[in-house]
């Protein structure tokens, strides 16, 4: 097995690293009784039709997630893992919305998770960005307020904004007052579109939310002149091959976009998004895309550097990996 190449992980829920096994232990340590007896019984269910029969299963199992110590470890078991796929730097997502609507207030989860990313560098060579994610199903005034609550950690632990959840009639535009807001207070901006949703919403969040890069956005090769523009601005694309497979945004990972993406001229990374769902971490995406498309070395390598182009990271740190 060839050693993975060093690389940043862009688009990473940490609920989505969720693996079985954890969220059993988890289950018992807090008393929480879940319908599935075995890892292997929890498994047998990540069998998906589209992003919302993923979605349903991926909130109702943050039900084990409780304390800071939970996401503490959450946390860990993902940098432990990253480390083993090549990952040098990781902007991970999180979705504050999920946990605070069940009762975990803000402040378990940021500081739960800030305590594993504290020590992230020093433990496993990872550094880290915290993204916070608003639910884009939820309403825009839910967003703001979610927003203000999370003032204390802005520039800390919490530098970037993002938008999640149910694509298709929750267009961007819906949030651009919280966007705005987020720009002035200096986080960095990202958003999903056009993964289930038209090149539409890959515009809007362009034009309207002013992110700095998109998540996913495959659908955007449905529009010629949406190309050209993500070309020539060097808007960064995380893109997700796994999971566009198990959320059937792409039949079979033979057909997907990536090789078309590269050739646009796109600025193209590759990412696990849910890993412990979909199949597999960021070099489990490189190898099943390498086995798939025939992916060459080459390309492997323009990946990895693409991944610290698009990344939050200041020259100087950039240079360092490069
Ligand atoms: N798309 C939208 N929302 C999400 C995803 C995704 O792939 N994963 C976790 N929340
Ligand atoms: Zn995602």
């Amino acid at each position: 097995m060839t050693t993975p190449l060093p690389k940043a992980e862009l688009h990473l829920h940490i609920e989505g690293t969720l693996e079985p096994e954890l969220a059993l232990a988890l289950a018992a340590r807090n008393g929480i009784d879940l319908p599935y007896g075995s890892a292997d019984d929890l498994r047998a269910a990540y069998s998906f039709r589209d992003l919302q029969s993923f979605l349903d299963l991926y909130y109702a199992l943050m039900a084990v997630l409780r304390t800071e110590q939970d996401f503490t470890d959450l946390a860990e078991a993902y940098l432990a893992r990253a480390r083993r796929q090549g990952v040098r730097h990781a902007e991970i997502f999180f979705d504050p919305q999920a946990h605070t609507a069940r009762g975990v207030d803000l402040r378990t989860v940021v500081e739960g998770l800030g305590r594993a990313l504290d020590s992230a560098e020093q433990r496993h060579g990872i550094t880290t960005r915290l993204i916070l994610c608003f639910l884009r199903d939820l309403s825009a005034e839910d967003a703001l307020e979610t927003l203000e609550s999370a003032r204390p950690y802005f520039g800390t632990l919490i530098t970037a904004v993002g938008l999640d959840s149910a694509e298709v009639g929750n267009p961007p535009s819906k949030f651009q007052e919280v966007f705005a807001l987020a720009r002035e207070a200096g986080l960095h901006l990202v958003a999903h579109a056009g993964e289930e949703g038209p090149p539409e919403y890959v515009w809007e969040a362009l034009d309207l939310l002013r992110v700095e890069r998109i998540d996913h956005g495959i659908r955007s090769l449905e529009d010629e002149r949406l190309v050209e523009r993500l070309r020539r601005e060097r808007v960064p694309l995380t893109v997700c091959p796994l999971s566009n497979v198990r959320l059937r945004c792409v039949d079979r990972l033979e057909d997907h976009p990536l090789p078309r993406m590269l050739e646009a001229g796109l600025l193209v990374t590759v990412n696990s998004d849910d890993p412990s769902y979909f199949g597999g971490y960021v070099e489990d995406n490189f190898r099943a895309l390498t086995a798939a498309l025939g992916l060459d070395e080459e390309q492997r390598r323009t990946l990895a550097a693409n991944s610290f182009h698009a990344s939050f990271l200041d020259d100087k740190q950039r240079a360092a990996y490069l």
